[in-house]
């Protein structure tokens, strides 16, 4: 039987297979339809200060091999995430991150330091797609120093460790990887969801209320794979690997190209077993290939 289970500094998973913010609620959602404890853990949806409602429908769209949204990070706010969400988290035999948001570095700060106190959460996920208000709406993960800044800021609250979800949409990700790993993150994990369009020809309006939106599923997974190797093989930083992962074989691809372990996001909508499936397949994997433990595989990628 090889050994699954996977360290990303501190952080201890039984397996490589995490679902990813947003595509999993806050995991009551798939009760029933899921083996939580066959996953190595669930990331929540974004966590920020204050309950959000998102913007305005419509916010989903299908394209081909992916979708668009724009939900805006609508979520219940730190508060009632601690009364009514986090005791179910936290009776499953899984690890829990938390996605935490905000827009600026004291928003961050202050939603750690409310879940610092809490038992049952393994780590923090930083979403740092969130449009920093200070600079002008760009992404906090668009600039090295931002990333850098509030990174520091963070740890100096959090006890826990800390994962930074990077955007793609960017010239060069791993300087802004190394811009984490600066600020004392425990790792990285990218990639969030790239910019996309889509426009209806009758109205001629866009398919999306907010116009532009997240793009993401089986159509982005070779540029989150390409962003993932950039990462890897530039930074001495941990990755979780994230985007249009379905099923094992994609999983494997992001762990050969050096990611400790993976989230599986949009799959979730077309079936929530989609992680635990992953799992029997990098175990059948691994028996097929001699490996005794995951971690042989990580960053096995072979030159020509
Ligand atoms: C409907 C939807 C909502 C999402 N909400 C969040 C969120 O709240 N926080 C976050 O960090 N990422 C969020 N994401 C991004 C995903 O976690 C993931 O990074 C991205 O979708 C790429 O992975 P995928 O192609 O497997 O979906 C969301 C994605 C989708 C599709």
């Amino acid at each position: 039987m090889p050994d699954l289970s996977t360290k990303i500094g501190a952080l201890h998973l039984k397996n490589p297979v995490l679902v990813a913010s947003g595509t999993f609620g806050y995991g009551k959602e798939s009760e029933g339809l899921v083996d939580f404890a066959g996953l190595g853990g669930i990331v929540t949806k974004s966590v920020s200060l204050k309950p959000r409602d998102g913007n305005p429908p419509p916010r989903i769209f299908e394209v081909p091999a992916g979708m668009l949204n724009s939900i805006g990070l609508a979520n219940v706010g730190v508060e009632t995430f601690l009364g009514e969400k986090l005791p179910f988290l936290r009776g499953l035999d899984t690890s829990i991150i938390v996605n935490v948001a905000g827009s600026t570095a004291d928003e961050f700060v202050q939603v750690v330091e409310r879940l610092e106190n809490e038992p049952g959460i393994s780590a923090y996920e930083l979403n740092f797609s969130c449009p920093n208000v200070k600079e002008g709406g760009l992404a906090l993960s668009q600039e090295a120093a931002v990333t850098q800044e509030v990174t520091r800021r963070v740890k100096t609250v959090a006890s826990r460790p800390l994962i930074v979800k990077l955007t793609p949409n960017v010239t060069r990700v791993s300087e802004i990887a190394q811009g984490a790993l600066d600020g004392g993150a425990d790792a990285v994990s990218l990639i969030n969801t790239l910019v996309g369009f889509a426009i209806n020809i009758k109205t001629r309006r866009p398919q999306i209320h907010t116009g532009t939106a997240g793009y993401s599923g089986p159509a982005i997974k070779p540029v989150a794979l390409a962003k993932v190797y950039e990462v890897a093989t530039h930074v001495q930083i941990p990755i979780i690997g994230i985007g249009g992962i379905s099923g094992p074989t994609d999983a494997l691809e992001f762990i050969i190209a050096g990611a400790t372990a993976v989230q599986i996001g949009t799959a979730n909508f077309i079936n929530p077993a989609t992680g635990t499936a992953t799992v029997a397949g990098i175990e059948a994997y691994c028996r097929e290939h001699d490996f005794h433990t995951i971690a042989e595989a990580v960053g096995s990628v072979q030159p020509w």
